[in-house]
């Protein structure tokens, strides 16, 4: 199946089995905001215990933090957000459709990667085990001219976003053609900066109202209480103070489901060091947050960096880490060697010393700092696209399938679900008995409608892990038929050791070790 059918199906599947709905549905939607129902909710609250426990409860120099989403506006003059936080926008006069321009160009160095992967592909299938990759890369043709036109490209694209020249970009969408895809024509405005951050007003007269900003990232909330928390839990550095939290970004291309939001949450640890060892912790948070991402074990082959070759004016490094979407590779999280430049300019915007006193070293200095950046949305969607498959399990001319999400069990929003074969005879009370047993520890579910095999199969589409059937000899001998959702091997086990068979495989702290 092509993968973006795959994706649609995706989509699909999160609003019939209650992990995500569009927003205000009933009122026809509000573009790039979602709900996350009944199974997304928990999920999505895995993900974050995950994380959080992964930073704070394992690293005893990382604290939490719970900051304001509306802060003083002078911050986000400060951070630079209010000057720069935006995006270049092009309008196609014929369509009427407004576009990023920079997205419009990343969109056709994409298609120039993917035609030489095809061609590569072509070559590899025709050659067989004799074929030589890198030479093939560097000796044909047809792959080095269209190399070239990429590097070319790319260099312009790097040198014009990075005044920005806004003319420039639009001289790049002409001078390569690129068409709007509603209209097809390339009838182009100018490009225009586009601020990103919603704006609302507090107080409450006219006279006394302020404007005021949903934040754009929770890092800002971080960085001024930076002191605060110092001071107060006698932090000493390295330390890092983490926050997961709601985002707001006025989005214009919003798409692909939730993974461009404009209402999202972060997650963000700032971890504050020594000038000159930031570029060694950076190192070591951009291996830990890999290891963070593979342990969930969805295939390294899956994720890999992408070095930013052109930084922002406050790094002095940045990496991302990105996973393979159906849409290709994509950035779940960011790494930032963010120097001090967030710290001093809240300095010198407030007024107020932003220094740490280093006992070891007998001084004052504004700490470097190392950020790790994740969306807990775009976590999301990786981990639902990542788990997503249909299955074929036709049998001796029988057709048959499913669909299932092969969770990560410690992920799963319910771990397990008792099923009694029958709704009488006391099956639904020993049930219940089981679920009482069990609910403080596991997320449980309780299913006696329609036949054992559709209830499988609804609980693979939810990815329960484990299904417990209840049946006659439950009754006689206090024995089970635990289903595993994977392999769908079915075994029959004593009651008394449901627990321990599940626990390990769902737990946290399991999960942890591996980090
Ligand atoms: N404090 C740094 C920062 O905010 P960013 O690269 O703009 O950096 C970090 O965002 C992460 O937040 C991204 O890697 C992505 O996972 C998530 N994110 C950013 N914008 C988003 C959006 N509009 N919708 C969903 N997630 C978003």
């Amino acid at each position: 199946m092509a993968q973006e059918d795959l994706f649609k199906k995706l989509v699909a599947h999160c609003k019939e089995y209650g992990y995500v709905f569009p927003s205000s549905e009933i009122y026809d939607g509000l573009g790039a905001v979602y709900d996350y129902g009944q199974y997304g909710v928990e999920l999505k609250n895995n993900i974050k215990k995950y994380w959080w426990d992964s930073m704070v409860l394992l690293h005893e120099n990382i604290v939490g933090l719970d900051s304001a989403i509306f802060m003083h506006p002078t911050i986000w003059k400060a951070s630079g957000h209010v000057d720069a936080f935006n995006d270049p926008l092009i309008d196609n006069r014929d369509s009427k459709k407004r576009y990023r321009a920079d997205v419009l160009i990343e969109e056709l160095l994409e298609k120039l990667d993917e035609k030489i992967a095809k061609e590569v592909e072509k070559a590899r299938s025709r050659f067989g085990e004799k074929f030589d990759e890198p030479l093939y890369r560097t000796t044909n043709p047809r792959v080095v001219e269209i190399r070239e036109k990429y590097d070319q490209l790319h260099k312009r694209f790097v040198d014009a976003m990075s005044g920005p020249d806004l003319a420039e970009l639009r001289q790049i969408i002409v001078d390569n053609e690129i068409v709007c895809p509603v209209s097809g024509t390339k009838n182009w405005t100018d490009v225009r900066q586009f601020n990103l951050m919603f704006a609302t007003e507090i107080g409450s007269t006219s006279d006394s109202a302020m404007k005021i900003y949903l934040r754009p990232e929770t890092a800002q909330g971080i960085f001024v209480n930076f002191l605060n928390v110092q001071k107060s839990g006698r932090m000493k550095i390295p330390f890092g103070i983490a926050q997961t939290g709601k985002a707001f970004r006025n989005e214009i291309v919003a798409r692909q489901f939730i993974f461009r939001m404009r209402e999202f949450e972060q997650m963000e640890m700032q971890f504050f060091v020594r000038p000159g060892t930031e570029l060694e912790w950076f190192s070591k948070w951009k291996e830990a947050r890999m290891k963070w991402h593979r342990a969930l074990g969805f295939g390294d082959e899956n994720y890999r960096f992408h070095d930013h070759d052109k930084l922002a004016h406050y790094a002095n490094a940045a990496a991302d880490i990105e996973y393979k979407f159906p849409f290709g590779f994509k950035e779940v999280e960011g790494i930032h060697s963010r120097t001090d430049f967030d710290l001093r300019q809240h300095q010198e915007y407030s007024g107020k010393k932003m220094q740490y006193f280093d006992p070891e070293m007998n001084e004052s200095y504004i700490p470097y700092v190392i950020e790790t950046s994740i969306g807990v949305d775009r976590m999301f969607l990786q981990v639902m696209a990542a788990s997503y498959y249909e299955e074929d399990l036709s049998k001796e001319g029988v057709a048959d399938s499913r669909v299932v999400l092969r969770l990560p069990s410690v992920l799963a929003p319910v771990k397990l679900a008792v099923l009694p074969l029958v709704r009488k005879d006391g099956l639904p009370d020993i049930s219940r008995k089981i679920i009482d047993g069990l609910k403080f520890s596991f997320n449980c579910q309780y299913d006696e409608k329609d036949s054992i095999g559709k209830r499988y199969r609804r609980q693979d589409a939810i990815g329960t892990p484990y299904c417990i059937t209840i049946d006659y000899q439950t009754a006689e001998d206090e024995t089970v038929t635990i289903r595993y959702r994977d392999s769908m091997l079915q075994e029959r086990v004593p009651i008394a050791q449901l627990r321990s068979i599940i626990a390990d495989k769902v737990s946290m702290q399991e999960q942890l070790k591996k980090l």
